[in-house]
């Protein structure tokens, strides 16, 4: 049997090298995939795991529970998979993206319902499943496009983000009894925004203008959403950005630092320092996937 290329991750000895990757699992009873997802260490990475048909279950001791149409399971790193099609379910399909979060996404990345360290939301309503659904997709087209890119990567892990800002919305509106403290959609328009501008020279006043919010809404709501200051958020994403760079570029750091969107080059050899615990020249010595002999 030949193996596509959108099929091999569906299978146990894949190894998941990839910075960000997703699929569509396809469960039939006694014929696709119809084992269980076993990985008692778990990733090297993250998972999100969304239910499209069918009915799946989560580990098979009195902790197990079901998985139905909307479901949305969060795995961290390291966090143990026992998973499979519910034995009373003819299938189920799920849609997943692997990823390695960058540290701007802390918040976005739990749901109210932590279950012995697997997070799970529902999205209930039709619409919105729809829409996530779809941006899974996206994701899933943009995983094994032929004329693959370095920026389908950055396009990937923005959609994604848009999947979790989506998700923490609604975990805290439809999923909570308490008070809702929620991301509105201005807040996800932002911050979307932001992700694709955030090299260019932005200040408080040039975002405020652009999307249309006065300068102290737009800081005291972006802190309040998003769980840090925007200016710090912003750099957060260039750093992310740079640190890529240095990985697959051979770009000088100086170069790097000014396409990331850092006008003050010591600035930002500091700031990574500080946050990478290691100079960007280090960094890129230890994890550059470009061959290192010939360095610039
Ligand atoms: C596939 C599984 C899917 C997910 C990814 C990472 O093999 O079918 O549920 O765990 O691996």
């Amino acid at each position: 049997m030949q193996i596509t290329k959108n099929e091999a991750p569906l299978f146990p000895e894949y190894p998941f090298k990839e910075y960000i990757l997703a699929g569509e699992t396809p469960i039939i009873a006694e014929k696709n995939y119809d084992w269980w997802i076993d990985r008692p260490h778990g990733m090297d990475g993250w998972i999100i795991n969304l239910t499209i048909e069918g009915t799946g279950q989560v580990w098979k001791d009195e902790r197990r529970f079901l998985l139905q149409q909307g479901d949305i399971l969060l795995i961290p790193e390291s966090a143990s998979h026992f998973y499979g099609r519910y034995e009373n379910s003819p299938l189920w399909k799920h849609q997943w993206v692997f990823f390695h979060p960058p540290k701007h996404w802390e918040r976005l990345l739990k749901f109210r319902q932590n279950i012995n360290g697997v997070f799970k939301t529902s999205i209930v309503s039709g619409h919105a499943f729809r829409k996530i659904q779809s941006l899974f997709e996206d994701i899933i087209h943009l995983s094994y496009s032929l004329n693959k890119n370095e920026l389908d990567e950055e396009i990937s892990m923005n959609i994604l983000e848009g999947i979790l800002l989506r998700c923490a919305k609604i975990d805290v509106l439809e999923n909570s009894s308490i008070a809702p403290k929620q991301t509105d959609e201005k807040m996800i328009e932002i911050a979307q925004w932001l992700s694709v501008n955030y090299t260019k020279p932005l200040t408080v006043d040039i975002i405020s203008k652009a999307m249309n919010i006065s300068a102290h809404k737009l800081t005291t709501q972006f802190k309040e959403h998003m769980g840090m200051p925007l200016m710090r958020w912003i750099n957060l994403k260039q750093l992310e950005f740079a640190a890529k760079l240095l990985r697959v570029s051979s770009s000088s750091i100086k170069d790097i630092a000014k396409q990331a969107g850092f006008t003050d080059n010591l600035y930002f050899s500091r700031f990574f320092k500080k946050s990478y615990k290691q100079s960007p020249r280090e960094y890129r010595k230890k994890n550059s996937s470009i061959d290192s002999s010939n360095p610039k």
